[in-house]
């Protein structure tokens, strides 16, 4: 407790004491997956960073440290930004459409009471110390080996193939249970990395009689538990030129220890300030950036020379509790070398659109002058489409409600498996505030994502030129081909079907409650309601990676924003398209890979 308390004395004054002259060579604006490593790493390595958070620190809150809270920490005010966002043209058919009633709460639903307003679909985020990774499911999945190749494609830049990628990850990583002989892995790392307990497939008859069927569905004869575990035990994240056509159950991996403690860049941002003497990180919390600032003298094209903030907490309008503070104080920070925003999919490219780069039609509406015509910035918005089968069983479960992953290899597959399923007695279909329903002890859900979408056209735009508005957000989905995802979806939802089917008698037969609450459910009815029901929480891509000929490209090879100097952005927006089944894991090795290329062209 002592410890804890000297070390919270010692943070208040580390984070007190800047820079007299407010100079750095780098800054870097947001510490989730993208900006904390990139922010730590350069520390590290001995250049002067001033890292901007418009949060606070509640890396000791239990509802972020322990990672069983994550549900808890999603809807905690202390970490939770609310955004508010728009699937379609058209969301009235929306189950959790969220509305705010007039005596100032909120109402989810199909039938909001008179007067209440109408504010779309709740879309959570965090403003906090260490991002979205703060209060994530933290499922680690390395997307599909050629995603990466992708990006060596369209850009030629080779350090994004595969390959080349691996590195990366493996610098970062510090698995904690593949055996440490492993060469494809990495022991040393500052992310903790582990596979929850997979011991329950010796005891845990109700939930082991699912996962074999799951097992048997996609394939594998049945077994003992033995031969369960080991199925599930196979490692996620192998180095296998198979591993992306591999389906069947795994075991959950996470970014936590194996006594639950959440591991995040959070947690290392303050690992390194720590030693404040050694690596000159200084983290101002509660700043909130609102543009960049550039010198148009220099030559060939403006340079980002610091950013514009305001200080102060709660000032953001996804913010629960804005307005029950005071109004920010303005602020001034200069970057001799580099400017990085890291503000994720929604914040970055509004950053990035204040400044005056982004499509010069939407910056001349609201008086931005233009620095940068950039057609790409928050054009492109990509996320996994998700839905799930809910349903209760014929008597209350016996034994923890333990989970299994499922990887499936649909019709509609591009080459490799296609949705990531995860099952267990549990209830999640989707967001809206207070999230998720308690279906009680019956409950029993498998719940997917599906990779590689390719209907969507989805944007963000600003709302105004206020800093403290949160961006129009519209993921546009079922915009094209919409048939194939729709298709790959059915598919999935079948499957999940199958896998309650037939369960043991006693614990079964099960009651459908989504899709259908009917046994006789048509696909006409399962279509509709993937379609209308459908959810997501994995944005990325609004100011993507591009070739030198891309006109929508916003940034190059080396995560640097065309058309000026001296600024970069690092973030899961930085995707061409959003990665595999879960974005956290490939956001962090796209931080670690920005540090190295940042470290290295100082070389040059
Ligand atoms: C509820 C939930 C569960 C999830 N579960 C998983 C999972 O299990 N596995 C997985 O892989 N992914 C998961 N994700 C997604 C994953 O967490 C995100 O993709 C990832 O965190 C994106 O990282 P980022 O750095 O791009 O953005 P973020 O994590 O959003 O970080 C951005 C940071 O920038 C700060 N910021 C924003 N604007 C400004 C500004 N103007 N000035 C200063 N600071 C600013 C924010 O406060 C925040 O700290 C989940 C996401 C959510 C919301
Ligand atoms: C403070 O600013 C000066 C002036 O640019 C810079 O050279 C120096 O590295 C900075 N020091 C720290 C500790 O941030
Ligand atoms: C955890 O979050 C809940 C809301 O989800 C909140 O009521 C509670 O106060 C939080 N706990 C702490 C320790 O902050
Ligand atoms: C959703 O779209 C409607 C118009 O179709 C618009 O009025 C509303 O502001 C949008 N909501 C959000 C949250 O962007
Ligand atoms: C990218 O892929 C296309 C199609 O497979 C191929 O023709 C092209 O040569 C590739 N380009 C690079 C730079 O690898
Ligand atoms: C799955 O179970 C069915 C029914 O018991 C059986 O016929 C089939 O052979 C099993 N599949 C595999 C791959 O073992
Ligand atoms: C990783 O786990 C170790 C041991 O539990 C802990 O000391 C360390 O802080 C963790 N690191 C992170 C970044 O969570
Ligand atoms: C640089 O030019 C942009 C676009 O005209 C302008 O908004 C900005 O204020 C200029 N910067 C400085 C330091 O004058
Ligand atoms: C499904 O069966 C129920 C009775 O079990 C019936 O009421 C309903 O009309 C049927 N629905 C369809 C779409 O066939």
């Amino acid at each position: 407790m002592l410890r804890q308390l000297a070390f919270a004395a010692f943070l208040a004054l580390a984070t007190a004491v800047t820079n007299e002259t407010n100079t750095y060579e780098y800054i870097v604006v947001g510490s989730g997956p993208g900006g904390g490593p990139v922010a730590a790493n350069l520390a590290r390595a001995g250049h002067t960073v001033l890292l901007l958070e418009a949060g606070d620190d509640q890396s000791q809150n239990v509802n972020v440290s322990q990672l069983m809270n994550f549900n808890i920490a999603a809807n905690d005010e202390k970490t939770r930004w609310d955004f508010f966002v728009n699937h379609t043209d058209d969301d009235l058919g929306y189950n959790h459409m969220v509305y705010r009633k007039p005596d100032g709460g909120f109402y989810t639903g199909l039938t909001p009471p008179t007067g209440a307003k109408r504010l779309g679909i709740w879309y959570p985020r965090t403003g906090t110390l260490g991002g979205c990774a703060m209060h994530n499911g933290a499922v680690v999945s390395l997307p599909a080996d050629s995603e990466w190749n992708y990006i060596a494609n369209i850009t030629g830049d080779d350090g994004w193939l595969s390959k080349n990628i691996r590195p990366h990850y493996m610098r970062m990583e510090n698995n904690l249970d593949i055996p440490k002989t492993d060469s494809t892995h990495g022991f040393k790392g500052w992310l903790n990395i582990s596979l929850g307990d997979t011991t329950w497939v010796n005891g845990n008859a109700d939930a082991v009689a699912l996962a074999s069927k799951a097992a048997n569905l996609t394939g594998y004869p049945p077994g003992s538990p033995a031969q369960l575990k080991q199925l599930m035990d196979r490692d996620i994240n192998a180095d296998d030129p198979n591993r992306d056509q591999t389906v069947g159950i795994f075991g959950s991996w996470s970014h936590s220890s194996k006594e639950g403690y959440r591991s995040s860049p959070g947690y290392y941002i303050r690992d390194t300030i720590k030693d404040a003497a050694k690596y000159p990180l200084t983290l101002q919390l509660n700043s909130l950036v609102t543009k960049v600032i550039f010198d148009n003298t220099t030559k060939g094209a403006p340079t980002a020379i610091g950013v514009e903030y305001l200080r102060g907490q709660y000032l953001y309008g996804a913010d629960p509790r804005v307005g029950t503070s005071k109004k920010g104080v303005p602020g001034k920070a200069y970057a001799t070398k580099e400017v990085i925003i890291a503000g994720g999919a929604f914040n970055s490219p509004q950053i990035l659109m204040l400044s005056g780069i982004g499509p010069a039609e939407e910056l001349k509406k609201f008086n931005i002058p233009v620095v940068v015509d950039s057609p790409g910035v928050g054009a492109n918005l990509d996320d996994n489409y998700e839905a799930s089968v809910a349903s209760l069983a014929a008597r209350d479960f016996q034994g923890a409600a333990n989970i299994f992953f499922v990887f499936l290899k649909t019709a509609q597959s591009q080459g490799n498996r296609d949705v990531h399923m995860w099952c267990g007695q549990f209830s999640f279909e989707g967001f809206w505030p207070g999230f998720p329903d308690d279906m009680g002890p019956k409950q029993y859900e498998c719940t997917f994502v599906h990779m590689n979408p390719r209907s969507q056209k989805g944007w963000v735009k600003l709302r105004s030129a206020d800093p403290l508005d949160t961006p129009d957000i519209n993921f546009k989905f079922w915009e094209k081909n919409s048939d194939k995802d729709l298709s790959a979806m059915m598919e999935a939802i079948k499957f999940a079907r199958n896998i309650v089917q037939d369960a043991p008698p006693g614990l079964g037969p099960f009651t459908e409650i989504h899709p259908c609450k009917h046994a006789n459910c048509t696909d006409t009815e399962t279509r509709d309601f993937i379609k209308k029901q459908v959810y997501s929480h994995h944005a990325t891509s609004t100011c993507a990676i591009g070739g030198d000929n891309d006109k929508m490209a916003v940034l190059d090879s080396k995560f640097r924003v065309r058309g000026v100097k001296g600024l970069r952005v690092v973030d899961a927006s930085a995707f061409p398209h959003v990665p595999g089944s879960f974005p956290v894991i490939p956001t962090i090795v796209l931080s670690e890979k920005a540090s190295y290329d940042i470290l290295q062209g100082l070389k040059q």
